[in-house]
């Protein structure tokens, strides 16, 4: 689809400016080459109880967390950055116990 000059595609494309797909966010990013962006915005479930969102388990959660950033952490560049907007109050992995980059809290 093209809007003005832009070439809008509904799957992942080298060519096109911009992607619009609607579905499954595993099914988008598998699409996407390995270390080919270099900024990652999400704003995925906060599993709060949102109007808009089913709850599911808390270890469910965090598996389909940590599937999401898996595939993110794949499709950045080496010197990419990852922005994570999430719902729940976090701690720096490293005052929780945790060295920083081990997982999530
Ligand atoms: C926290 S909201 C994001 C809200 C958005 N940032 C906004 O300001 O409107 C999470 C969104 O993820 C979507 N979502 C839930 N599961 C998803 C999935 N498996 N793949 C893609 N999107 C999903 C929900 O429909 C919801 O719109």
């Amino acid at each position: 689809m093209l809007w003005g000059d832009l070439e809008i595609s509904p799957r992942y494309s080298e060519s096109a400016a911009v992607t619009l797909f609607l579905g499954d966010r595993l099914d988008l990013l598998r699409q996407v080459p390995t270390e080919r962006a270099r900024l990652v915005v999400t704003s995925p479930p906060y599993n709060i109880g949102k109007k808009y969102e089913k709850r599911v388990r808390f270890d469910d959660y965090l598996k389909q967390q940590e599937e999401t950033i898996a595939e993110c952490v794949r499709v950045l560049a080496r010197d990419g950055s990852l922005c994570w907007q999430v719902g729940n109050p976090c701690a720096p992995l490293d005052r929780a116990g945790r060295p920083a980059g081990s997982g999530m809290v």
